[in-house]
């Protein structure tokens, strides 16, 4: 089978590089005055062995800073424990998400989660955690790093019991810079602990412990005014397969569609939980949700299985052309009065990893959704998206040979509209097999300017816009 042509961001990417100025075309606007901070896999072998998921290799943290037109790039690995031990014992010594590396009856095992530790390979998303900048997985193991040099700090601690082994990536923020999330402890007893936890504080309060036989794998939440909305799809494991089965984490889980896939609406203030069963679904990311005459709407990309999860092996990414990563975009009406969900398609394109205007729009009705699509089914991500979500306009960017990553929106100064910004995106020129960040006018998704990177840069997931002046507020820039 012939490769397909973006396998090349998908191979390790081992150089480090010190602040680079870009050569740029077209303009980068002068009130761009701040910093896009990615994170991604960037190293898939260690010694003799390979990770084998494309969520499992090691980070590597992305700067692109914007000062007066110009730009500068910067990369350096995340120096966390798991990257630290396999440099140390030219091993992989930590388990990931669908890699566990050999276990030997004479040695301590760093599973997935359990103990001693879990891991704290921080590829998948930034988050601000207690007013610090942290890159972070799937365990509650944020590694905060200096937004200046990328320098990993200490070790981040909460301050509580809450426990748990599982969390998401994807927390939400209000606007009092208050994160909402829930991390799922498994045990005799499983349940999933949601919680909030107020601005410049490292101690979560518990909203609600929902009892759990067989917990879901979930990526992200909705939010509204009033409710946190976890959808928990039939992916489910058994706790003590988990414990003591040699698979990797993520081949624990089982779908199980008979479960249908659970809704939970829980109430931010008094705890109180509601549920509802609809069809069973899978999906990664919550775009945004809100709330309509006492009842609750979110929009969601929904896949109608877990195929999305084997395809994103890294086998199966460099060498089978064909990967639909992409998720039909519906939304879910919930009647809370009548017990009843409803569903709807609410546009045709294929869609995946989602941003909104965050700080304006989030928890509210609004219009635009900016993620990254495939033009022909099959065809991993190769443009982007700009939906409408109030009539279904889609406006799309598109290069030959060109496949970008997720759009971080960022506004205006005094915006006068929703779509009134830049969107940023790394994306992979597959025939140069090298990256450039474009910039885009998010409301024409016409190209403003685009910055050559020096080299290429390996496919990513998440990443965050952070305002140079306030290192220690990120959320105060982009997120309020
Ligand atoms: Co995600």
């Amino acid at each position: 089978m012939k490769k397909p042509p973006y396998h090349v961001g998908f191979t390790s990417q081992e150089n480090e590089l010190p602040p680079t100025p870009l050569a740029v075309t077209g303009s980068i606007p002068n009130w761009l005055s701040g910093s896009l901070i990615r994170t991604a896999p960037s190293k898939f072998e260690v010694g003799s062995k390979s990770y084998r998921h494309w969520f499992d290799g090691l980070a590597m943290l992305h700067k692109f800073s914007f000062h007066n037109g110009q730009v500068q790039y910067t990369c350096k690995f995340l120096q966390s424990n798991a990257y630290r031990k396999a440099k140390e014992k030219n091993k992989i010594v930590y388990g990931e998400f669908g890699t566990d590396p050999c276990r030997d009856l004479f040695q301590r095992v760093f599973t997935f989660f359990s103990s001693p530790s879990p891991t704290d390979n921080g590829c998948v998303n930034i988050n601000e955690y207690n007013n610090q900048l942290t890159a972070t997985t799937e365990t509650p193991q944020p590694v905060p790093f200096h937004l200046d040099t990328l320098e990993t700090l200490h070790n981040f601690q909460y301050n509580d019991q809450l426990g748990g082994q599982l969390t998401i990536v994807h927390p939400h923020y209000d606007a009092n810079g208050t994160v909402y999330s829930y991390v799922t402890k498994f045990g005799y007893k499983s349940s999933y602990q949601v919680y909030s936890l107020a601005a410049g504080s490292a101690t979560r309060q518990l909203i609600a412990s929902i009892p759990v036989k067989e917990p879901a794998y979930m990526h992200s939440i909705g939010i509204t005014e009033n409710y946190i909305i976890l959808t928990e799809f039939p992916l489910v494991v058994n706790p003590l397969e988990l414990r003591f089965s040699k698979k990797p984490f993520i081949e624990c889980y089982r779908w199980k569609p008979e479960l249908g896939t659970k809704i939970h609406l829980v109430h931010k203030s008094t705890g109180e939980v509601q549920q509802f069963v609809s069809e069973p679904w899978f999906s990664f990311h919550h775009v945004n949700a809100f709330e309509q005459n006492g009842d609750v709407i979110f929009d969601i990309p929904v896949f109608n299985d877990t195929t999305v999860i084997d395809q994103l092996y890294l086998d199966h990414l460099r060498n089978n052309p064909v990967t639909d990563v992409a998720g039909q975009l519906y939304r879910f009406h919930i009647h809370l009065e009548e017990k009843k969900v409803e569903r709807r398609l609410l546009s045709k394109a294929s869609m995946e990893l989602p941003r909104i205007n965050y700080a304006r729009v989030n928890a509210r009705p609004y219009e635009y959704i900016f993620c990254a699509g495939n033009t022909i089914r099959g065809n991993f991500l190769d443009n982007l998206t700009k939906i409408n979500v109030t009539n279904g306009e889609i406006l799309v960017w598109q290069e030959a040979n060109c496949y970008p990553g997720e759009p971080v929106f960022v506004e205006r100064p005094q915006a006068v509209s929703e779509d009134d910004g830049l969107l940023l995106s790394i994306v992979l020129d597959a025939a140069a097999q090298n990256s450039f960040l474009l910039l885009l006018d998010a409301g024409t998704m016409q190209e403003v300017a685009r910055a050559l990177a020096p080299q290429r840069i390996t496919f990513g997931f998440h990443g965050q816009y952070v305002l140079s002046a306030a290192p220690e507020q990120v959320y105060q820039t982009i997120h309020r």
